[in-house]
């Protein structure tokens, strides 16, 4: 099928202002989607909606204002859970994103873990899958452990089952490696991890975007993302847990809102979800969250990933033609994510080339570092697409690439 068939691109560009916009007077081609997605009017639209007409504290005024900011707050939360299948509405706490979601986690594992636990955390993660848990391990005296991976960028799955026992009390797992591309098996690792009675974080920052995750058919324990990956703002996430599990964390942080009621002796929390949100949140982020989602939907998931997908495989091709080109992250089930270097050159020179012409990419170890190390490289040039991305953009990519080269070589 001819690409711009699977879904009406023209229109769909219509819909995100900043595509109209020139970068040092060329027409901006936006390839750094993996860091942050683009964000449709019909999203922006919501943001000064709320602004211009109902900005409120929530749950806490009688006024008309607080009740109308209040519902539409909730009614998103109800979105998020309908989309990620979620059993009820208050497993869906909302964070600041993807990080946030993982540090509320780990802090509530410090005081269920003790001195010679095991987590094991794959090689594939972004530092903030990372991080927090040598943090807790460091708090805990927990043991952290790493499940290796390949040349192709894939999980090694027979060292993964050979590193579960009846030690191991935590998987820590990306979904999509945001570095590579690679779609991890979670379904089978969370098969594995439950059989030993190990509990299992997905990172969902990169899947998001691109396909639609079922929490109830993963039976995953907590599950995690940020809006701003899926055409919504930054400053909110979202994490998901089990019922049980929500309900045995501690609180991650106090103040208002998180309470049932408070004397100088004692303190009582809510219950679920208000016991994990403490403080005033991101009310207007929340509600435009939901009207993201609306918004990926309506474009509908399984056409968004068929059309990644050509993509993906079309700009492949064209990069390997290009001589001394070397692409990191050949997994064999990949999302619309592509990792290079082109023989010595430095990322960094060859992004501010592309930027001079108009093109947007990330350069740099990409919050990844164990992966660059793997490959024994200090960071790698990254084109990531999404669904208003085109072959024509493409195309003009490749054009501008070979020119940087030819400048640099
Ligand atoms: N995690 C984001 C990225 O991969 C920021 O670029």
């Amino acid at each position: 099928m001819e690409l711009e068939l699977m879904l009406d691109v023209k229109k769909i560009r219509k819909d995100f202002p900043i595509l109209n916009r020139t970068v040092n007077g060329k027409p901006l081609i936006y390839f750094d989607n993996a860091a942050t997605s683009q964000t449709p009017k019909q999203v922006i639209d919501v943001i000064v909606d709320y602004y211009s007409n109902y900005n409120a504290n929530i749950h806490r005024g009688v006024h008309t204002l607080s009740q109308e900011a209040t519902d539409a707050y909730e009614q998103a939360r109800i979105k998020i859970q309908k989309h990620f299948n979620a059993k009820h509405p208050y497993e869906i706490i909302y964070t600041a994103g993807t990080t946030d979601s993982i540090n509320l986690v780990a802090s509530g594992f410090s005081s269920l873990l003790k001195k010679g636990d095991e987590i094991l955390v794959s090689a594939l993660e972004h530092h903030s899958n990372i991080v927090p848990w040598q943090m807790l391990s460091e708090r805990t005296g927990a043991i952290l452990k790493v499940i290796p991976m390949n040349e192709d960028g894939d999980l090694i799955l027979s060292e993964f089952d050979d590193l579960l026992n009846n030690k191991t009390k935590l998987v820590f797992v990306n979904h999509i490696s945001n570095a590579l591309g690679t779609i991890n098996p979670i379904e089978y690792m969370i098969e594995k991890a439950h059989a030993i009675g190990a509990a299992v974080l997905v990172d969902g920052a990169q899947s998001c975007p691109h396909l639609k995750p079922d929490v109830q058919a993963l039976d995953v324990d907590f599950y995690v993302c940020s809006a701003h990956k899926i055409c919504g703002p930054t400053g909110v996430g979202m994490l998901y847990g089990k019922e049980e599990w929500l309900n045995k964390l501690p609180p991650y942080q106090g103040g208002g809102e998180m309470i049932a009621e408070v004397t100088f002796e004692k303190t009582t929390y809510a219950g679920l979800p208000h016991k994990y949100e403490a403080g005033t949140p991101n009310v207007s982020g929340g509600i435009a969250f939901g009207a993201a989602l609306d918004y990926m939907n309506s474009i509908g998931f399984d056409a968004i990933a068929k059309y990644e997908h050509e993509l993906l495989e079309y700009a492949t091709e064209q990069l390997k033609q290009i001589e001394g080109l070397k692409i990191y992250g050949t997994a064999k089930e990949k999302t619309s994510v592509i990792s290079f270097n082109v023989s010595s050159i430095h990322p960094y020179d060859i992004g501010t080339i592309l930027d001079k012409m108009g093109i947007a990419v990330r350069t740099g170890h990409h919050c990844a570092q164990p992966i660059m190390d793997f490959y024994k490289i200090p960071g790698t040039i990254r084109a990531s697409f999404m669904f208003y991305n085109t072959k024509e953009e493409i195309d003009t990519f490749i054009t501008a690439l070979k020119k940087a080269v030819m400048m640099l070589s």
